[in-house]
């Protein structure tokens, strides 16, 4: 039921923190990929390294944590769902009045996932009007409040205020996960032109923008994938899109070929330079020395390298073309893509840095499917579709 979906799990100070080792096995055993925030007091309750071998990554406490410059807002944007078990009242103010001051609370307010809190304390803490107010504001705000239990609670006092069973908020965490047919999917795209350097000022490039692969990105975020955007062009800002920049076609496919083991489908929208300078200059070819001549070598086939891996990705490969179809379908056939989208670069309204675009889908097989003129969002709809068909097609369950 959690299958693909990344938590985050927040703990705080008392003495109910030790169920959030099970909250964290519940999680998992449910198929979530579990990272833990903890405060300093959580871990008076609870040893970060039980949370850590558990989890198998080690929970951030402090903020300035060496390892990361920005903890809380890598866990925020990782995040599918954030929860935190147990919430104490002093947690539940913060949180309700937007005090970052700690690890937890700066998690949930840098992250756009949804939320669900299970508090736990004292029965007159929880009763208290201070909290009661605490808890309508975080209720107003969406978050999803999972009510303490009656039953004993701290220094042998028995009444409501317990935290809930682990069970029951891990079946909250799932209830507010939002759905899509993407859900659990790792997408892997590239986009945008390549630059690859003559010297320090000047650089061999093409027209891509990047706005095809980006709709791409979009879209497959928006059905619920998980996407790591990997371009030389201006990215996007999605809450399930990481943008990796990069610049050369060598970065591009260092990039890619590591995100790629891990991807279930992969989108090669980018338009790679096949040549690079093979001398660039350090510092700045000068005018008075005469015109250059520069010499080029081949750069790395990003998609080929994605192509040869043992157990690879669904391949989409782009093919921005100048004239019939030919080129592509060869080309379908050669670079070992699942799709291939060609396009006829020199066709009105259609190719690098419009807002629309006219695609053929070309698969191995040399069929061909000619789209007419459209938006590119809606080419990243209808490419979206396309692939979701074939990959069921090959018995992929999502
Ligand atoms: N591609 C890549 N790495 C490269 C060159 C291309 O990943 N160094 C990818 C593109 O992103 C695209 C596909 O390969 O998805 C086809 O690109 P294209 O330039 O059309 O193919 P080439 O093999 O370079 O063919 P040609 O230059 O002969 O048209």
């Amino acid at each position: 039921m959690l299958a693909g979906r990344r938590v985050v799990l927040g703990v705080t100070g008392g003495v109910a923190a030790y169920k959030a080792a099970y909250l964290a096995r519940r999680l998992m055993e449910r198929g979530a990929a579990v990272r833990v925030v903890m405060t300093e007091s959580a871990t008076e309750f609870l040893g970060p390294h039980t949370l850590a071998a558990i989890t198998g990554t080690r929970p951030v406490v402090d903020l300035f944590d060496a390892d990361d410059v920005s903890p809380h807002t890598t866990l925020g944007r990782w995040a599918d769902a954030v929860v935190i078990a147990p919430a104490t009242a002093a947690t539940l103010a913060r949180i309700a009045n937007g005090l970052a001051e700690d690890a937890v609370s700066a998690t949930v307010l840098a992250t756009t996932a949804p939320v669900v809190i299970a508090p736990a304390m004292h029965t007159e803490m929880w009763q208290h009007p201070a909290t009661v107010a605490n808890v309508e504001k975080l209720e107003s705000f969406g978050y999803h409040i999972v009510q303490p239990e009656s039953g004993a609670l701290a220094a042998g006092d028995v009444g409501i205020g317990r935290l809930a069973d682990p069970d029951l908020i891990a079946g909250a965490v799932a209830g507010v996960l939002p759905g899509g047919p993407l859900i659990g999917v790792e997408v892997l795209i590239t986009a945008g032109g390549t630059r690859e350097p003559i010297d320090h000022v000047r650089y061999l490039g093409n027209h891509s923008s990047g706005k095809m692969g980006n709709a791409i990105a979009a879209e497959a975020a928006r059905r619920g994938a998980h996407v790591t955007l990997i371009t030389a062009g201006p990215g996007i800002d999605h809450p399930r899109v990481t943008v990796v920049p990069v610049e050369t076609a060598a970065d591009m496919a260092e990039a890619a070929w590591s995100a790629a083991v891990d991807a279930d489908v992969a989108v090669m929208a980018a338009a790679v330079a096949d040549f690079r300078p093979a001398n660039a200059v350090d510092g700045k070819l000068r005018r008075s020395d005469g015109p250059p001549t520069i010499d080029l070598e081949p750069t790395p086939d990003v998609l080929a390298g994605i192509a040869e891996m043992e157990d690879r990705p669904f391949l989409v490969g782009f093919a921005a073309e100048t004239g019939a179809l030919d080129e592509a379908i060869a080309k379908a056939r050669r670079k070992g893509v699942d799709l291939l989208v060609a396009n006829d670069v020199t066709a009105p309204g259609s190719g690098f840095g419009t807002e629309t675009n006219q695609v053929t889908v070309v698969l191995p097989d040399g069929s061909t499917d000619p789209w007419s003129l459209m938006p590119k969002s809606e080419v990243a709809e209808r490419l979206w579709d396309r692939i979701a068909e074939l990959r069921k097609r090959e018995g992929t369950s999502n």
